[in-house]
């Protein structure tokens, strides 16, 4: 590894609220290497070849890999794996005592082993640092817009949550042609960079003494044409759904709420037609849209490098989760 970014799932993984952890763990998903050797049979690899680590990789033979509305692998699911390789082995130890991988990838460690699908080669120029975050936080967000919400031109957005995920969905609905978008956080600080990077105006809900659908409603006149809940949190997901078009807002849920957590939400609220969506990934099959994010950042036409506000050397991983958790990063990444 050379570079990993700390994303909000780390934070989660790290305090037991993702049911698909096992302990004990390397965290990190949000990474970028150098291939330093490949095991037998493998061919889609050389050493010194430039990579990022899939923590969604698809096995290319079941039932879902077959089938193009997914981007989720049966075979290489998380739950399938239980933390361990295909054969039931895990590479790490400590101690003598066996340590699970987290979604193939446990990229906070300066040496990984990963299946030949949990990996895929991208531009030998890319700075590492940078690009790491396209190996989950940006391209989750950037993805839920373009893939999974397919944002149309001159129409209205919501985002809920500006954190990393957050801003590359309103990278997403700007590059869609989005003639409106607005950013909601409980945090002014990530205002200025959400409207360096397209949002039209921000607002915090704590301003208002109306509830945030509230205001959302009135602003538009009815509702959004799609809303992106980037938080996580289950009150947020469904003041995102009422913040939608009653006829034709879609809501897409790309925050990971806790474990123990659930929503109740009258149905009746669909019935006149709103849409939840939800995607792991902004629905996209990684392998091959990492390679071309990638390609895109070195060609200018996204600024994923504006997401990274910090950069520090892996010792110092535990300031980076602080600067997380007290809400001063977008992101950070660590550099080995
Ligand atoms: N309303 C609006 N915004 C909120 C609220 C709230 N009630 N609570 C928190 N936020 C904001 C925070 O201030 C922060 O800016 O949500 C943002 C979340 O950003 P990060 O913590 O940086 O998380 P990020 O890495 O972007 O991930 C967001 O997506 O992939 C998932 O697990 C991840 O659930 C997490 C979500
Ligand atoms: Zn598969
Ligand atoms: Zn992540």
């Amino acid at each position: 590894m050379v570079a990993t970014g700390i994303c909000r799932t780390d934070d989660h993984g790290m305090k037991g609220k993702l049911e698909n952890s096992y302990f004990p763990i390397i965290l990190g998903h949000e990474g970028a290497g150098i291939v330093e050797s490949i095991g037998e049979g493998v061919e889609r690899f050389k050493p010194g070849d430039k990579v990022i680590p899939l923590c969604l990789p698809q096995c290319g033979q079941c039932i879902c890999c077959n089938d193009p509305r997914t981007n989720i692998c049966i075979v290489a699911s998380t739950d399938n794996r239980r933390g361990l390789m295909a054969d039931g082995t895990s590479r790490y130890t400590c101690k003598g005592k066996q340590i699970y991988n987290f979604f193939h990838t446990s990229t906070f460690s300066e040496y990984i082993v990963v299946e030949e699908i949990a990996a895929t080669k991208i531009d030998n120029n890319a700075p590492l640092d940078n690009v790491s975050l396209i190996g989950c936080g940006f391209t989750t967000g950037y993805g839920a817009a373009l893939n999974t919400a397919k944002v149309h031109p001159g129409s209205t957005c919501a985002v809920f949550g500006l954190g990393c995920v957050g801003l590359a969905a309103v990278m997403g609905c700007k590059a869609a042609g989005a003639s409106r978008i607005i950013g909601v956080d409980i945090n002014k600080d990530k205002f200025d960079l959400a409207k360096e990077l397209g949002a039209t105006e921000c607002i915090n809900p704590k301003d208002y003494d109306k509830t945030i659908e509230q205001v959302l409603q009135e602003k538009t006149g009815g509702g959004l044409d799609y809303v992106f809940e980037c938080v996580g949190n289950t009150n947020t997901m469904v003041a995102a759904i009422k913040s939608s078009h009653f006829a034709f807002g879609t809501t897409v849920i790309v925050g990971v709420s806790d474990k123990n957590e659930t929503i109740t939400i009258d149905p009746m609220i669909f019935l006149t037609g709103r849409k939840m969506a939800s995607s792991i990934l902004g629905g996209l099959r990684v392998k091959d849209a990492i390679p071309k994010l990638v390609t895109a950042y070195m060609e200018k036409k996204v600024d994923v490098g504006k997401l990274v506000t910090h950069r520090l050397p892996f010792e110092e991983i535990n300031k980076g989760f602080d600067l997380l958790q007290s809400g001063k990063s977008i992101r950070t990444v660590l550099l080995f």
